[in-house]
């Protein structure tokens, strides 16, 4: 029976969660696969970390210079010195399992092509969706088919926090510090809420599915942080929830790579997805619509993603064949500049609730040529207004699909206008 050997580097939560399932399950592992997995190293820089004394060390080089390691997993996360090991160990001949997302989306170029120079694999189950196999589903399960478009929940504590600020009507701040007692959030949750987390894992996805891994300045980000309560109120009144949504999707002979806070029509099975967890919503030219659900993160969730990348790369290992290679940015479609999208928004502008007012910001919108399909006006007093503007009220509109250049030109206008008392809000609509 061939024997792989495996050098974990980086033993935090997810790495001490590999190392006891790979102990706990190795017979298991052993019975279904024939391949015996054996982790010959734990490396972690933190003199505190408790491990396995026989296979700790503090030194990356004795895992990356040992010829019978076959497999490094890299946890340490961040991008230096991820990076330097994970080179290292390619040039070294060893297959790599990373769960390290921002590395890969922002160095994956370099990464990518070390791999291809040096003939050796770089996985990444774990780095998006947390349990979800949803790279392996793209990258064999969807083998024969065009994706054509990919509408993913990937941020947990965002999903949390907006779902909290649905079912409570509590605004951001209230939500954020209920996920960070519940240890959902981060310490420092910068990543997570402005939608930069999710641009990394929507960078992988769009790489797997098209071919074309943008760059970080190629992917539209908003986070949740301007979202208000009201706007969820009123959305749902319009029969839609907000979800923070990763978007990537083929339109006109280009892909749309954005990341913003979107309204979903509440019927759809992403709107009810709540808390932490992540769903992938994947359409298929063969397979129609499929939709992946599970734990995004977490200790376990994590670590069978890691392991399942493990068993495949040993298995490549034991028996070499041509792996799916869908990580290759070898594509030549071109990411769609934000201006360019066409989308439905739903609007909410604060105005003086006075004659004509209407009639002015519908004239800008229709200069603009962006037809309104629905408008409200709420009898409710904008409270954070000083008393003396408090006859502003909020107007709430759903336009049809337009122009988002047009759409950016005519908010500007309509914000110039005496009546408009705060800056108005749009938001992006996918029907789905
Ligand atoms: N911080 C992420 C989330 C998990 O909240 O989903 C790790 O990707």
């Amino acid at each position: 029976m061939k024997k792989i050997n495996v050098g974990l580097i980086g033993y935090g939560t997810i790495g001490s969660g590999v190392a006891a399932v790979l102990a706990q399950r190795k017979a298991r592992i052993k019975e279904l696969t024939g391949i015996d997995i054996e982790l010959k190293y734990i490396c972690d820089k933190d003199p505190r970390v408790k491990a396995d004394k026989r296979l700790l060390t503090r030194d990356a080089g004795r895992v990356l210079n040992d010829p019978g390691v076959d497999i490094v997993v890299e946890l340490i996360g961040g991008i230096h010195p991820a990076k330097e090991i994970i080179l290292a160990a390619l040039k070294n001949n060893k297959d790599v399992v990373t769960a390290n997302k921002a590395l890969l989306a922002e160095e994956g170029a370099d990464i990518f092509t070390a791999a291809k120079k040096f003939n050796r694999e770089v996985r990444f189950e774990a780095s998006v969706g947390g349990g979800i196999p949803i790279v392996k589903a793209i990258r064999e399960g969807f083998v024969s088919n065009e994706i054509n478009e990919i509408h993913g929940i990937i941020n947990g504590t965002c999903n949390y926090i907006l779902s909290r600020m649905s079912d409570e009507g509590c605004d951001i701040k209230v939500a954020l510090k209920a996920a960070q007692k519940m240890g959902v959030a981060e310490a420092d949750p910068r990543l997570d809420l402005t939608g930069i987390d999710s641009a990394h894992k929507l960078i992988l996805l769009s790489g797997l599915s098209f071919g074309v891994f943008p760059k970080m300045d190629q992917v539209y980000c908003d986070g949740i942080m301007a979202v208000e309560p009201r706007d969820i109120r009123y959305a749902r009144e319009m029969g839609y929830a907000i979800k923070l949504l990763a978007i990537a999707k083929r339109a006109q002979g280009e892909i749309e790579a954005r990341v913003h806070p979107t309204l979903v029509p509440l019927g759809h099975l992403l709107a009810n997805i709540k808390g932490v967890y992540n769903a992938i919503y994947v359409k298929g030219d063969l397979t129609g619509e499929t939709l992946f659900y599970g734990e995004g993160a977490g200790k376990f969730p994590t670590a069978s993603a890691v392991i399942a990348d493990i068993v495949d790369l040993a298995k490549q290992i034991s028996n070499p064949t041509n792996p799916i290679n869908s990580t290759n940015p070898n594509s030549k479609l071109k990411i769609k500049k934000i201006d360019n999208i066409r989308s439905r928004y739903y609007i909410r502008f604060s105005a003086l609730d006075k004659p004509g007012v209407l009639a002015n910001i519908s004239g800008i919108l229709g200069k603009n040529n962006i037809s309104i399909a629905s408008v409200t006006q709420k009898e409710e007093r904008i409270a954070c207004l000083p008393a003396r503007q408090a006859n502003a009220v909020p107007i709430v509109m759903m336009t049809h699909e337009a122009l988002e250049s047009r759409m950016r030109n005519a908010l500007t206008l309509i914000d110039k206008l005496p009546a408009i008392k705060k800056k108005s809000v749009a938001l992006r609509v996918e029907t789905l």
